[in-house]
């Protein structure tokens, strides 16, 4: 089974460089591999403390059994014709699949395959990362049918352009978002690129996106006041209505993180902008795993992929310190004077 290939620094110990998690990993060392022989090593925290430090966790071969080869099939061979939206995923919430176009039975069928293979993914991470799998909330399982080179979604929609995940799953607070990939393309890798992690895109980037203002502190509270208490009060009441209203909560945190993805989606001159870009390719088979909100990403080329999603709460971590939304914590906390000065901007 091939490793995945990195084309920058990973994986050359001599031009690879981390300038450590706290102050963000500007490119290099962001991959961190487990075969079989390193995962059946490794004690009860190696692999949340691989995350938390803001590695992409990949496995050269799924550490589980994927679903059987009959509906590996039906999935590849029916769900590109049958896409009503961007994807198509089962959520728990509602135990109910959506963006398929079939009857009753393809929807039981794909309803079936995708909760199966989200319950193997938390049965492998409860048995491996329980302290993060405690009392989080698992969200939604999809399928991604369609080749994501050149299908040309809108910006905030599109896989190809690198970004942080933010906003999609309602109010997080500071939780983290986790995310849980496997390549079951039979023959073609899946092909991803990355500029950095939370820390050192807000350190180069900040300030252009909105997020930090002219000395270096945050532009807008982090933590939930009056008014959003009341608003989350009311999307909360919803929820009990309908659980798939949680999406529609919203937090200061939350938006400060929306304003970094969406800059980073839409502005030019950061889509064009090199530093610490790498690219990491993903051999069929394999499975990798990451805090999306705390390092970037970008699908720029692949098709049939399972993406399981989870929000872990962040009581949960053993460092957090190293979560955006103790490192925006951080940066309010920094004197103005201080945040302003070059140095300052440099070292994060
Ligand atoms: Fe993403």
């Amino acid at each position: 089974m091939r490793l995945p290939q990195s084309q920058g620094y990973a994986g050359d110990p001599v031009r690879a460089r981390s300038i450590g998690p706290h102050r963000g990993i500007l490119h290099g060392m962001i991959l961190e591999v487990f075969d079989e022989s390193r995962l059946a090593e490794a004690d009860a925290f190696t692999l949340g403390d691989a995350l938390e430090a803001h590695r992409i966790v990949h496995f050269p071969t799924c550490p589980f059994p994927l679903p059987p080869q009959t509906d590996l099939d039906y999935l590849r061979q029916e769900l590109p014709e049958r896409l009503s939206l961007k994807n198509v995923s089962y959520h728990p919430e509602a135990d109910r699949v959506r963006g398929l176009q079939g009857d009753a039975g393809d929807q039981a069928r794909v309803r079936d395959i995708l909760r199966g293979h989200s319950d193997a993914v938390c049965a492998f991470l409860d048995a491996h990362m329980g302290h993060l799998t405690r009392d989080w909330r698992v969200g939604t399982c999809s399928f991604r049918p369609i080749q994501e080179k050149g299908r040309n979604l809108k910006p905030h929609a599109s896989n190809e352009l690198v970004h942080i995940d933010a906003g999609a799953y309602g109010a997080t607070n500071g939780d983290r978002i986790f995310r849980f990939f496997v390549n079951v393309n039979p023959s073609a890798d899946r092909v991803w690129a990355t500029k950095g992690d939370f820390a050192s895109l807000l350190a180069r980037h900040g300030q252009a996106a909105g997020v930090l203002d002219g000395s270096g502190q945050p532009s807008g509270a982090i933590d939930k006041r009056a008014a959003d208490h009341l608003f989350s009060g009311l999307i909360s009441g919803l929820a009990r209505l309908n659980p798939s209203a949680r999406v529609l909560d919203s937090s200061p945190y939350d938006r400060l993180m929306r304003r970094l993805h969406n800059y980073m989606k839409d502005d030019r001159a950061f889509r064009e902008d090199t530093t610490g870009l790498e690219t990491l390719r993903f051999p069929p088979g394999s499975a990798w795993m990451v805090f999306t909100d705390g390092v970037s990403h970008a699908s720029l080329e692949g098709q049939f992929a399972f993406v399981t999603t989870c929000i872990v709460p962040r009581s949960n971590l053993r460092h957090p310190a190293r979560a955006p939304y103790e490192v925006l914590r951080a940066a309010a906390t920094v004197p103005a004077q201080a945040a302003s000065s070059p140095d300052r901007r440099t070292r994060l």
